[in-house]
């Protein structure tokens, strides 16, 4: 199938163990190329806006966008953001009418969708977006499809602890202000805060010691933060218990509108049970959504745990299969 063969051109960029195709690198830009190239193949009028994000019109389409990102996370899985773009490509087509996009670095805080967000100055009437589950929901309930009700809002920023740096054979312990040994402690402190409040996370992902050698006590220590929570209230008693500043901040999203509709309707259609869930994961269609945009977007169920941002990231032929096939239809009954 066209489908798989792409998404395995794609995982093969940048190299392995898994997906490595970071915002701003050579294999980002590089599968945006080999993205344009199908898209000139399937007759549809390739641009690329100001932000850097990848179009490809149906002649005569009025402005219904279905799409994701091909940026990934470090050592990212095979089918997150990519099997939204390549659908969306069989989508089209088949079709006939309707927008495939391509948002630079989701991955990043979905610079390409805020960006284009913010300039407000040509949104969709509609936008679709397939993608991974990442999570263990779809399987459990043994459904191979859902429809995403809505994305928890996130908070991302930093914490940076200061130490001073010293000598690790003639410092004596009772003296040392060890930036990491703070840190450790505010790693838990973050994890209790999070898990001090229903449906919250909170994950640091990157840690910075300097001067970073091994012989020398850390004066400086530099931690990534990313937390989230389902609704406003929570997200705001997240970051004031963590006590950070975030560096940028995405409300919770609902999918509300017609098109999360036409996806129900579309798997109703096929006699499949329909099973709808939040998603605990950002993304583009979220930032579309706090816009205005009518955005929906379809699960496909996530094999292995659901495990996701990982070389283990799976779902099956079959399933795949059928969420091109929802998804084209939900495109038919918005382009109509
Ligand atoms: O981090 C996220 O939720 C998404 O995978 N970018
Ligand atoms: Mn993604
Ligand atoms: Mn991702």
């Amino acid at each position: 199938m066209r489908v798989l063969e792409r998404l395995d051109e794609l995982y093969a960029i940048g190299g392995g163990p898994g997906a490595n195709r970071p915002h701003g690198s050579a294999a980002e830009d590089e599968a945006h190329r080999l993205v344009a190239a199908w898209l000139e193949d399937a007759d549809l009028s390739v641009e690329v806006d100001v932000h850097g994000n990848l179009f490809g019109h149906a002649p005569g389409s009025g402005p219904v966008w279905v799409g994701s990102h091909v940026d990934s996370v470090p050592r990212g899985g095979r089918f997150d953001g990519t099997l939204g773009v390549v659908a969306a490509i069989e989508a089209v087509e088949r079709v006939g009418a309707g927008s495939v996009v391509v948002f630079r670095g989701e991955e990043v805080g979905c610079i390409g969708s805020r960006a284009l967000v913010a300039a407000g100055d040509r949104l969709p009437d509609a936008f679709l977006e397939l993608h991974v589950e990442q999570g263990p929901v779809l399987a459990e309930r043994d459904a191979a499809l859902g429809v995403v009700t809505g994305i928890v809002g996130y908070a991302r920023g930093e914490l940076v602890l200061e130490g001073q740096a010293g000598h690790a054979g003639t410092t004596p312990m009772a003296g040392r202000e060890d930036a990491l040994v703070a840190a450790a402690s505010e790693i838990q402190r973050v994890r209790d805060a999070a898990l001090g409040i229903a449906g919250a996370v909170a994950t640091i992902g990157k840690v910075e010691v300097e001067p970073g050698g091994a012989n020398v006590i850390p004066s400086r220590v530099w931690m990534s933060l990313d937390v989230r929570a389902p609704d406003v209230e929570r997200l705001d008693a997240l970051v004031r218990e963590i006590g950070f500043e975030p560096g940028y901040r995405v409300e919770p999203a609902q999918f509300a509108g017609s098109a999360p509709q036409a996806l129900r309707d579309a798997i109703e259609a096929r006699c499949l049970s329909l099973v709808e869930l939040a998603s605990g994961a950002g993304h583009d269609a979220g930032i579309l959504a706090g816009a205005g945009v009518d955005a929906a977007m379809l699960f496909v169920r996530s094999l292995n745990g659901g495990v996701s941002h990982s070389p283990d990231e799976l779902s099956s032929d079959d399933d795949v299969a059928l969420a091109v096939d929802v998804l084209a239809d939900a495109l038919a009954a918005t382009t109509r």
